[in-house]
């Protein structure tokens, strides 16, 4: 069926999937590819299984004739050009909601981390500095019948709001699609402007993708109009927030924390976040866990499998590139 590139080593049996069918050039390491090198690669195989550090853009497509499929492994796609993919016909899969119920999980963990100054209270008593219980040492946040936002009410968003609702949280949500009918008022989400929502929200989490029209979304505007006690939680993409903005808004006290798993320049992280107290930083681990990464990549195995064998692959995400091949054939 053709030989299919895998960018960085993952799971093997992921790995042993594809063999049972194809050619696999593997690159053993858990090293990203230089650009050179994965032009190099690519242009001699018929897919892809790669990854959010590869970056996939149009010049690069341009030089691979023989691709007929990109099967990225994250629900985020930021990483490819769509539009030239499409374009040429090239197929781009994701791998969604498997990791949905994961990236919710550690939402929730940053959020938790960032109210109740878990990553402090850890170093203090790793540091030997623990002598006594104090009646105000480490005050934090409350978190149960606290106002939740959610910008972006997807799989991921709601898997979020579930996990709310345990806490007794008033949820606000905002999304420019109508969401309503995925709802099913089971999530008590009310629908908002992001001004009530910046204006009302106790913590605010972002799970929208990163697009043109969400490209810092969080601003210096929007931290100007968010309460000062805010939390702010990002497991979606760095440059949907203002990095700049949001350093400035927690220096001055316009919001009182934040939960980072992702950044504007990652994995380049701005030196004055390392040294602030009331941010919890992760190197953007939202779907890790054994288990996910493992379906993940699995389903991207399987994405691989059934373009190569000339059918339309499940998790597919430009049909047009589809409709392109079967007017071509
Ligand atoms: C990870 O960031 C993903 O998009 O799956």
């Amino acid at each position: 069926m053709g030989k299919v590139l895998v960018t960085r080593r993952l799971f093997d049996e992921a790995v042993d999937r594809l063999n049972e069918h194809v050619s696999v050039d593997l690159n053993p390491t858990d090293r990203i590819l230089t650009p050179d090198e994965l032009r190099e690669k690519l242009r001699e195989v018929d897919g892809v299984m790669s990854l959010v550090t590869d970056r996939i853009d149009s010049a690069l497509l341009d030089a691979c004739p023989k691709l007929r499929i990109v099967a990225n492994v994250a629900v985020g796609l930021d990483n490819i050009d769509l539009g030239a993919a499409t374009r040429k016909g090239i197929l781009v899969t994701n791998t969604p909601e498997v990791l949905t119920e994961t990236t919710a999980d550690l939402t929730w963990c940053l959020m938790l981390a960032a109210a109740r100054r878990i990553v402090e209270a850890d170093s203090f008593v790793r540091d030997g500095r623990f002598e006594a219980w104090g009646p105000r040492m480490f005050l934090g946040l409350d978190v149960f019948g606290k106002t939740l936002g959610i910008l972006g009410l997807g799989r991921i968003g709601r898997a979020v709001a579930r996990r709310a609702a345990g806490f007794g949280m008033r949820i606000l949500y905002y999304d420019p699609m109508d969401v309503s009918g995925v709802l099913a008022g089971d999530l008590g989400a009310e629908k908002a402007p992001l001004e009530k929502i910046y204006a009302e929200a106790d913590f605010i989490t972002l799970h929208v993708p990163l697009l043109a029209e969400t490209h810092h979304l969080l601003n210096a505007d929007a931290f100007a109009a968010m309460k000062p006690n805010c939390v702010v939680v990002n497991t979606s993409r760095g440059p949907v927030v203002d990095e700049r903005a949001l350093i400035d808004a927690l220096r001055s006290g316009t919001i009182a924390g934040a939960g980072l798993d992702v950044f504007e320049r990652e994995p380049k992280i701005d030196p004055k976040l390392l040294s602030m107290p009331n941010v919890v930083l992760a190197p953007h681990i939202g779907s890790a866990s054994h288990e996910t990464r493992l379906r993940m990549c699995m389903m991207a195995a399987e994405n691989i499998l059934v373009a190569l064998g000339g059918e339309r692959p499940p998790n597919l995400v430009n049909v047009d590139a589809w409709d392109r091949r079967q007017q071509r054939t």
